[in-house]
């Protein structure tokens, strides 16, 4: 497996105390942006938002969006916009979030909370069946029983995109690092569509626009297949994909054959990221035209990961233009 590996070093953080947070290209990628929220933002946000424990927006789910608005406000009404570009502007459509002083698993809460109040500054957080929640924590360990590579450890979990297997729309994916214990390896791995070497060859085959059967296996708590094709064009007429080698159920051997050709050549780009995200840390990536996946660790007996995601659709204001519409 290749990886594009970056040796520089991360970019030394500038805050800007007028604005709460800064912003500014990652060390992986001039696409994935590093948006850093100094301790005096992230606590002022816990203070104000204490008398909302996590079971709160669980239960009253417009709690979610004052969230987002308490953060935003001591970002001065900054934040919302910038997040809102970052993630619908094609040329980016990623970020990697570090709340300053969130870094410790007894804070897992306050970690769902102000990753709530982020994701819905840009739109609402679908249900996930697998949790029952908008949200679904989920811990790998050094064993493991279930029945996707999703909390396999000593494997690459390849390359794809989420909500392939679900109706709803599932326009950005948030994964968050909520605990982390003798872990070797495991970071994420991004690629984010435009740099793909292959993508013209792939969109431009006949196969690209045909509608193939999507279903997951029985942890997914969904039952249902769904039909859509690998490849679809956003408002401008650019390529988006919808994929994911575990769970589309090609009809045929052409179909076999081409999605084994795909799937190998997105596992063997040389544009693939390799991103480390620390405890406390999230990535929030427009889930149309990156793909994300997981790199192997080493096996541990001691090894912990827990994890945290959301999945949804953007709720973009008329004010903002998302890909011309
Ligand atoms: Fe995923």
């Amino acid at each position: 497996m290749q990886t594009t590996q970056h040796n520089i070093a991360p970019a030394t953080p500038t805050f800007d105390v007028t604005k709460g947070f800064s912003v500014q290209p990652s060390s992986y990628s001039k696409r994935l942006l590093e948006l850093r929220f100094p301790k005096e933002t992230v606590n002022a946000f816990l203070a104000a938002t204490a008398q909302w424990p996590v079971q709160a927006l669980e239960y009253k789910s417009f709690l979610r969006f004052q969230c987002g608005k308490v953060l935003d406000d001591l970002c001065h009404g900054t934040l919302r916009p910038a997040i809102i570009t970052t993630l619908t502007q094609r040329e980016t459509g990623g970020l990697l979030v570090i709340p300053e002083g969130l870094d410790n698993v007894t804070q897992a809460d306050e970690m769902v909370k102000f990753s709530t109040a982020v994701a819905h500054l840009l739109g609402r957080s679908n249900f996930d069946a697998m949790s029952g929640k908008y949200y679904a924590r989920f811990v790998v360990e050094n064993i493991d029983n279930s029945d996707s590579y999703l909390r396999q450890p000593y494997r690459v979990m390849e390359l794809h995109n989420d909500g392939t297997y679900v109706e709803e729309r599932t326009d950005y994916v948030l994964m968050m690092k909520i605990d982390e214990q003798n872990m070797e390896g495991g970071n994420s791995l991004l690629l984010h569509l435009d740099d793909w070497q292959d993508l013209q060859t792939f969109y431009t085959h006949p196969l690209a626009r045909q509608p193939m059967c999507w279903s997951a296996p029985p942890s997914k708590n969904t039952s249902k297949e769904v039909f859509h094709p690998v490849f679809d064009c956003d408002a401008t007429g650019l390529p988006t994909l919808r994929y994911i080698d575990q769970f589309v159920q090609p009809e045929n051997y052409e179909q076999g054959l081409w999605l084994y050709e795909l799937g190998e050549s997105l596992e063997n780009s040389p544009q693939k990221i390799s991103v480390p995200v620390q405890t406390g840390s999230f990535l929030l990536i427009n889930n149309m035209v990156w793909l994300h996946g997981r790199d192997r660790f080493t096996a541990h007996p001691g090894l912990r990961r827990e994890l945290m995601r959301q999945r949804g659709y953007f709720s973009i204001p008329r004010t903002v233009h998302y890909n011309g519409q």
